[in-house]
C-alpha cells in the first residue's frame, strides 16, 4: 500500500484535485497521441510513403527546375482596320482576347500558337544541343521526318522490350465540315502507332487500325468518327486491347469500339462497338489499375457527367457495374492517373475544338466519390492557365523511377486544319498540400496538390532510365 502511494506521489503532488486530475492528464495525453498519430498517418498516406517521396521530387535539382513558374507576356495586337465612330456606337467593340487570336486563322499571333515548319522538333536534325527538349506546340517530326500523327492519343509501356508505344488519331487528311453546322472533321484514316525508347524519338509503326474505304455500314467507314484510342495490355490473355470513341459525323451514335492485337504494333482486329451500360459515350479513356483491373471512363448524358466502370477480365467488354461521377459538371477529355493510392483525373470543359480550362479531380476509390480540386495549370499567363496552355487533356504518363512525377499529354487542336494540330507535353507533379482542399479530416487536407508547369522548352531529368 505504502509502496503504491510512494510511486504515485509525484503526480498527485502537482495536482491538488487528486485522482480526478491524474485522470484528466491521462485523457489529454491520449487525445494528444491520437492527434499526432492521425496527423502522421494522414501525411504518410497522402504525400507519402509520401513525405520522403515528396521531398525527393521537390528537392531533386532537375525537378526543381521543372517546377519553376515560367511567365509568358504576349501582347494582343491592335484590331485590324479602323472603325468609324458611328460603327463603334452601333456595336460596342468587344475586347479581343488571346483565345479569339488563337481561333483566328489570320491572327498576327498565329506563329506563336502554331509555329511554322522551320521550328519543328526534328529528332534527327536537332540531335545536338536541342536533343530531348520538348517544345509544347511545335511541329514534332518522327524519325522519317514527317509530323507525328497521334492526336487524342495515349501511351503504353511495353516492359519486356522497354519500349513506349504512342497511339492516336491519324488525321493527315483535309479538314472539312460534313454540313453547314457540322463540326470541323477529317475522315477516318485510322489509328497511328509510334514507338520510342526515350519518349522523344518516335519511329512510325504505321496505321495499326485502318479505316474502311468502301463499306459504308462499317463503324470504321471513313465518313464516321474514330477518336481518343487507348491501348492496354492484358496480362492474363497476353493481348493488347484498344478502346476508342466511335461516332457518326454528327456525334449522335455516341459509342465505344474495341479492337485487339497479339502485338503492340498491330494490326488490331476490330471487334465492334456498343453504348456502354446502354448509355451515350463520347470522350473516353481506359485506365489499368495496379491490381490488373481496367476501367472505362466516358462522358455521357449529353456530356453532362462521366461514367466509370470496370471492364471484364479480358478487357474486351464492360461489366454491369457503373458509377456516375462529376454529375452536372459537363466535363470531357478524361485522363486518369494514380499516386500513393489516390486516383487523380484531369478533364476539360466541353467547347468542341476550342481550348478551355482544365480541372483536376481526386478520389480514394476509382468508382468515386470524385472531388474537384481546381485548375492544375501553373505559369504562362492567366489566359494560358484558363485554356490549359491552349490545349486539351488526353493522357497522363507516369515517369518510372520518379514517383509523383508524370507527363501531361494534351492536344493543341487546330480546327482550321486538324492534321496540323500540335502536342503539348508538360511536367505534372503531385506534391504538397492542395490549394483548395474540399475535404478536411481534423482540419488537415486530404488531397495532394497536382500541378502542371508551363515551359516553353523542357526536358526529362538526366537520370531518367529512358536515357541510358
Ligand atoms: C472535343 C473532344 O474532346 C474531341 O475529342 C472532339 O470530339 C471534339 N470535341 C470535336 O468537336
Amino acid at each position: 500500500m505504502r509502496m503504491r502511494n510512494k510511486y504515485r506521489k509525484p503526480t498527485t503532488l502537482r495536482c491538488n484535485a487528486g485522482s480526478r486530475c491524474s485522470f484528466s492528464v491521462v485523457v489529454w495525453s491520449l487525445v494528444g497521441c491520437l492527434l499526432l498519430l492521425h496527423l502522421s498517418s494522414n501525411f504518410n498516406h497522402k504525400d507519402g510513403g509520401g513525405r520522403g517521396v515528396q521531398l525527393r521530387i521537390t528537392h531533386h535539382p532537375q525537378f526543381r527546375e521543372l517546377q519553376e513558374v515560367e511567365e509568358e507576356n504576349i501582347q494582343i495586337p491592335p484590331p485590324r482596320g479602323k472603325r468609324s465612330p458611328r460603327a463603334a456606337k452601333r456595336r460596342p467593340k468587344r475586347t479581343t482576347t488571346l483565345i479569339d487570336e488563337f481561333l483566328d486563322e489570320n491572327s498576327q499571333l498565329r506563329h506563336i500558337f502554331f509555329p511554322g515548319r522551320k521550328r519543328a522538333i526534328d529528332p534527327l536534325k536537332n540531335a545536338g544541343n536541342d536533343s530531348y527538349y520538348y517544345y509544347p506546340g511545335r511541329i514534332w517530326l518522327d524519325t522519317d521526318g514527317n509530323p507525328i500523327q497521334a492526336h487524342g492519343g495515349g501511351i503504353l509501356y511495353e516492359k519486356y522490350s522497354k519500349t513506349y508505344y504512342w497511339y492516336g488519331e491519324y488525321k493527315d487528311g483535309p479538314t472539312y465540315h460534313a454540313h453547314k453546322k457540322g463540326p470541323a472533321r477529317v475522315d477516318i484514316i485510322g489509328v497511328g502507332c509510334y514507338s520510342s525508347k526515350d519518349l522523344w524519338t518516335w519511329k512510325n509503326e504505321g496505321i495499326v487500325l485502318a479505316a474502311k474505304e468502301t463499306n459504308e455500314t462499317h463503324d470504321l467507314h471513313k465518313s464516321n468518327v474514330l477518336e481518343r484510342p487507348k491501348v492496354v495490355y492484358n496480362d492474363k490473355t497476353g493481348k493488347y486491347v484498344m478502346w476508342m470513341h466511335i461516332d457518326d459525323a454528327n456525334y449522335t451514335k455516341a459509342a465505344v469500339g474495341v479492337a485487339v492485337s497479339d502485338t503492340p504494333d498491330g494490326p488490331f482486329d476490330y471487334l465492334g462497338s456498343q453504348r456502354p451500360h446502354g448509355y451515350e459515350s463520347r470522350d473516353m479513356t481506359i485506365f489499368k489499375d495496379d491490381d490488373g483491373l481496367a476501367y472505362i471512363v466516358y462522358s455521357s448524358e449529353d456530356n453532362s457527367e462521366l461514367h466509370i466502370g470496370p471492364l471484364t477480365e479480358d478487357y474486351l467488354n464492360v461489366t454491369s457495374v457503373m458509377r456516375r461521377v462529376l454529375v452536372g459538371q459537363h466535363r470531357e477529355a478524361p485522363a486518369l492517373f494514380k499516386h500513393q493510392g489516390t486516383y487523380y483525373m484531369i478533364t476539360s470543359g466541353c467547347t468542341g475544338w476550342a481550348p478551355n480550362e482544365a480541372l483536376v479531380h481526386a478520389a480514394e476509390s476509382i468508382l468515386g466519390p470524385w472531388e474537384t480540386m481546381g485548375n492544375p495549370c501553373m505559369g504562362g499567363n492567366k489566359m494560358f492557365r484558363l485554356t490549359t496552355f491552349f490545349s486539351q487533356s488526353t493522357f497522363v504518363l507516369p515517369l518510372p523511377g520518379f514517383p509523383g512525377s508524370f507527363i501531361f499529354i494534351a492536344d493543341r487542336w487546330n480546327p482550321a486544319d486538324l492534321r496540323d494540330s500540335r502536342y503539348v507535353w508538360l511536367p505534372l507533379i503531385v506534391a504538397g498540400p492542395a490549394d483548395q482542399p474540399l475535404e478536411y479530416t481534423f482540419e488537415f487536407p486530404l488531397w495532394s496538390r497536382v500541378s502542371i508547369y508551363w515551359h516553353r522548352k523542357w526536358r526529362l531529368p538526366q537520370g531518367w532510365a529512358g536515357f541510358k
